[in-house]
């Protein structure tokens, strides 16, 4: 009896002290070196330190992440000394961080009002730590209800009306100290509620009211594809939260020690935080920069990017031309305040409306009747739509001001109409102003339209002439093996496009998605050039790298090179070839957008002393299959033939795990099912890497891949290049087949390799294979499938003995006619030599 007591209470006991990971119970403390994970191991709550400080804090971080990144802290600005810190529940039902076991300083503590005998905490799968009273199941406290710096999804910022919860950020002091630091964005209460930055007492930068699709202060648009985010303003509360429709995309918002706004997006190949760009942008962000009743335009030609708003003149001229805005402007005269005269609007385009914490709100009005009431009340001045871009398409709700207007700006393309309130003559003076440069602006036009139509006639005829002259090529070359389809004209083209995109075959993005993720293009962000224009690295809002590769608009033989690359690469999937995620095809921009491989391309290796030291032999023999397997499915597994055409170290592009992928379809061929040789006039490869039949008479077929990749593998294994380094009348192939007669082919191998990386037996099984692929006829090269079998495992395979390979066949390519495409597109090198360049011959017969 006795006995079963003790059982029931120990089994009383272990219940109340050990829950599941993610809680912690009535009797259960945490000490320093304890950790919770969330169900989903996604959050940890727990003790940790940052930087060198061995002080303590308590919080909740990324479980799954190496990289330390903190997204809440109870005790910010009461850190714990050493080690001795302990969380228990108060016996009112209060978790509490104490700085020593014996419970006597108190740091932090969750400071509930309500007494309740059972609690337990526990840390959800958002990242949200929860008291909850088990009884009713409802949750007494929760840290998403006390944010520090940053926000998370399914968090929310903002007041509720009732009993007076304001949740907002907080920046941290510095990256090794979470205390209170100077900057807080918060929701505002007045008037239209809006979102604005302080640092400490002063407004630094207004986000600005939500507009239906994009917070006013921000200029770029948050991508409906990834986010969803709802913002809510009823009785009961204003707050603004957001959602990630795939929950594999981890991503913060954090307001920064240095006073700004910035999102992060985890990447999970690279292992590191993404950020975007941050917030305020610009010098025109400032907090009424322009001062009272200014606006800051970035496009204006003034030294000083201020302007008065329509009616308004400056304060005091002087400063202001000795630019300081800050005094702002004032009314021209008073007559709009007086309701003199004839009233009327003047509208503004691309804007960011004033500070909306003194404007007056009507949600149910429309933007018609708002200009009625704007009109009908003399201290109106200004007045805008609250909703801009609302779900249903047009704009909704009525905002109006009375006073100065504090903090305006206009954007490049995005912003809302603005109308300000004028008399008769103001709008005169400012149509004036506006035609005067609209007048200019048209002179500029008409003679640009002559000019464009004079072009177009020009070329016109230009390419009539073309066209005949083509015709006549073409009938030449019947020998045409399949040629490139035929996508017609443009417009066809990108009909087509749009077939591709809904069937998913070809996912097409938005120009501005590119713009953005590539900064517009900006010169920091480009990888490289070729013939065919340019490759820029870009972020998506996903927090995913790519490549961008942008056709420049005047490349006509970069234009075919584009479709042939469209059309072929679409339809191939296979680990060593370079994925596509999509196209942008707009009238003026033609792109196509890769994953982005960090390691850049194999030349930058093989070709470099000190970077080819990295390559082992057990990574070099892993290149070499990845690319043999790369070529196999192209030459015989895709459900098309493929000839790849322009196989080089600068066209195969290393992933972070130098995993080869075979980029540059732009020459690539399709052959029909059985097709297996092919000619043309047009001989368009790369020096040292073509076969003799290929080169000399336009012959190609699989084994004018094979051709080149025996000597890429050649390469790799010697760490030299074929065209390279030896006499007039030899190359890398003529030395090693030397080598190899004389019995002495272990002396080629790179001397730069651990000798203790490979078995000597293994490098001479793949230099005999190499120099298989290189015979000089083609009959006798090996196929890929045989090669990816010599290349295995299997030692008890027989060799045939090679014949002498192509080497002397080089000097015969003499003209180029400039089509260069550099291989290291994607890779961030742009150090083509001349060697390296992709050739473009017409045979002369
Ligand atoms: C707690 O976590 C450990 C390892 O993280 C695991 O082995 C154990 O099953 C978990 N227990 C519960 C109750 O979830
Ligand atoms: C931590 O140490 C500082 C001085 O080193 C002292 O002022 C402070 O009271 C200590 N805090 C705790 C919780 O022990
Ligand atoms: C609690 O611990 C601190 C140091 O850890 C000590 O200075 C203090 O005297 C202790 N108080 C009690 C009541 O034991
Ligand atoms: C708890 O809240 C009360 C008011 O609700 C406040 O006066 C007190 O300072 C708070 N205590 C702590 C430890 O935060
Ligand atoms: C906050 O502002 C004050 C006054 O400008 C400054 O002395 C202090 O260093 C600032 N604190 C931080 C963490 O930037
Ligand atoms: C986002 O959408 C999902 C479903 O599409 C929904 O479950 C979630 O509540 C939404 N989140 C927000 C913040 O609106
Ligand atoms: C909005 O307008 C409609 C009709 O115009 C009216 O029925 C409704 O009561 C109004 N709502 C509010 C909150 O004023
Ligand atoms: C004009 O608008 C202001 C602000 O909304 C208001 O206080 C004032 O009563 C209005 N005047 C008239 C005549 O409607």
């Amino acid at each position: 009896m006795k006995l079963l007591f003790f059982f029931i209470s120990f089994l009383l006991l272990l219940e109340s002290c050990v829950g599941a990971n993610d809680t912690i119970m009535r009797r259960q403390s945490l000490r320093d070196g304890d950790v919770i994970f969330s169900q989903g191991n996604r959050f940890a709550f727990g003790f940790f330190s940052l930087g060198d400080s061995n002080l303590r804090y308590v919080g909740i971080w990324y479980a799954q992440i190496s990289e330390q990144t903190v997204i809440w802290v109870a005790n910010r600005d009461r850190p714990v000394n050493d080690t001795s810190g302990l969380v228990v529940f108060s016996s009112r039902g209060n978790l509490c961080l104490y700085a020593s076991s014996n419970e006597t300083e108190l740091l932090w503590s969750t400071n509930v009002s309500d007494k309740i005998s059972e609690p337990t905490a526990r840390l959800s799968d958002l990242g949200n730590l929860l008291v909850l009273d088990p009884l009713t199941g409802r949750a007494l406290w929760e840290s998403f209800d006390h944010p520090t710096d940053t926000f998370v999804p399914f968090m929310r910022l903002g007041f509720t009306r009732k009993d007076g919860l304001d949740r907002f950020l907080t920046s941290w002091r510095s990256p090794v100290d979470p205390g209170l630091g100077n900057y807080t964005l918060r929701m505002e209460r007045g008037g239209f509620p809006q979102t604005m930055m302080y640092d400490r007492e002063k407004p630094l930068w207004r986000g600005g009211s939500w507009t239906g699709q994009r917070w006013s202060g921000i200029p770029e648009k948050t991508l409906k594809s990834i986010f969803n985010i709802s913002f809510v303003n009823n009785q009961y509360e204003v707050s603004n939260t957001y959602g990630v429709l795939d929950d594999s995309v981890m991503t913060r918002v954090v307001l920064r020690e240095v006073g700004s706004l910035q999102r992060f997006t985890w990447n999970a190949r690279e292992k590191r935080w993404i950020g975007l760009r941050p917030n305020p942008q610009e010098q025109c962000d400032g907090y009424a920069y322009c001062g009272p009743n200014g606006y800051c335009d970035p496009l204006s030609r003034d030294t000083l990017e201020c302007r008065c708003l329509p009616g308004y003149v400056p304060k005091t001229p002087e400063d202001w031309n000795s630019r300081d805005p800050s005094g702002g402007c004032t009314r021209r005269d008073d007559t709009a305040s007086t309701c003199r005269g004839r009233q009327v609007f003047v509208k503004l385009e691309r804007v960011k409306i004033p500070d909306t914490s003194g404007a007056s709100v009507d949600m149910n009005v429309t933007l018609k009747e708002c200009k009625q009431k704007c009109l009908s009340n003399c201290s109106c001045v200004a007045y805008a739509s609250a909703y801009y871009e609302s779900e249903g398409g047009g704009p909704t709700g009525c905002l109006t001001w009375h006073g100065d207007m504090l903090d305006t700006r206009t954007y490049l393309s995005s912003g809302q109409d603005f109308y300000v309130r004028v008399d008769k003559e103001e709008l005169a003076r400012w149509n004036r102003d506006g035609s005067s440069r609209k007048r200019r602006l048209t002179l500029i036009l008409i003679s640009l339209i002559a000019a464009v139509m004079l072009l177009t006639v020009m070329l016109f005829c230009f390419v009539k002439k073309r066209q005949k002259s083509n015709r006549h090529r073409r009938s030449t070359t019947t020998t045409f093996a399949t040629s490139y389809v035929d996508f017609g004209d443009s417009l066809r083209f990108e009909e087509q496009l749009q077939d591709k995109a809904r069937n998913r075959e070809l996912p097409l993005f938005e120009l501005t998605t590119i713009a953005e993720a590539t900064d517009n293009f900006s010169l920091h962000n480009k990888l490289g050039a070729g013939g065919f224009g340019s490759v820029y690295k870009g972020v998506l809002e996903n927090g995913m790298e790519i490549a961008v590769k942008r056709l420049s608009t005047n490349s006509g033989q970069g234009m075919v090179e584009f479709k042939n690359e469209v059309k072929l690469i679409s339809k191939l999937q296979h680990r060593n070839l370079v994925r596509i995620l999509g196209c942008c095809v707009e009238p003026e921009e033609k792109m196509l957008i890769y994953e982005y491989l960090p390691n850049k391309s194999l030349d930058y290796f093989i070709f470099h002393e000190e970077h080819r030291a990295v390559l082992d032999w057990p990574k070099r023999i892993d290149i070499i299959r990845g690319v043999a397997r790369g070529v196999l499915y192209l030459h015989h597994d895709s459900r098309l033939r493929i000839i790849h055409r322009d196989l080089k170290a600068s066209n195969v592009l290393l992933d972070n795990e130098m995993i080869p992928k075979i980029s540059d379809f732009g020459m690539a061929r399709i052959f029909g099912g059985d097709q297996i040789e092919g000619s043309t006039k047009r001989v368009v490869g790369t020096y040292g890497y073509m076969s003799p039949e290929y080169a000399m008479d336009g012959q190609f077929s699989i084994k004018s891949d094979v051709y080149s990749f025996g000597v890429l593998m050649l390469e790799i294994i010697t760490g030299k290049k074929n065209n390279c380094c030896y006499d007039e009348f030899s190359n890398l192939l003529g030395h090693i087949w030397d080598r190899w007669e004389k019995g002495e082919v272990t002396e080629i191998i790179d001397k730069l390799m651990d000798a203790k990386s490979y078995d000597e037996r293994e490098v001479i099984k793949c230099i005999h294979t190499g120099l298989l692929c290189v015979q000089e006829n083609a009959s006798d090269r090996v196929d890929m499938s045989t090669v990816v079998l010599m290349l295995g495992h299997n030692n008890a395979i027989d060799l045939p003995s090679p014949k002498h390979p192509a080497f002397t066949t080089g000097r015969r390519i003499e003209s180029n006619d400039g089509g260069s495409s550099s291989g290291a597109w994607l890779s961030g090198e742009n150090g083509n030599s001349i060697n390296d360049v992709t050739l473009t011959t017409i045979l002369g017969r």
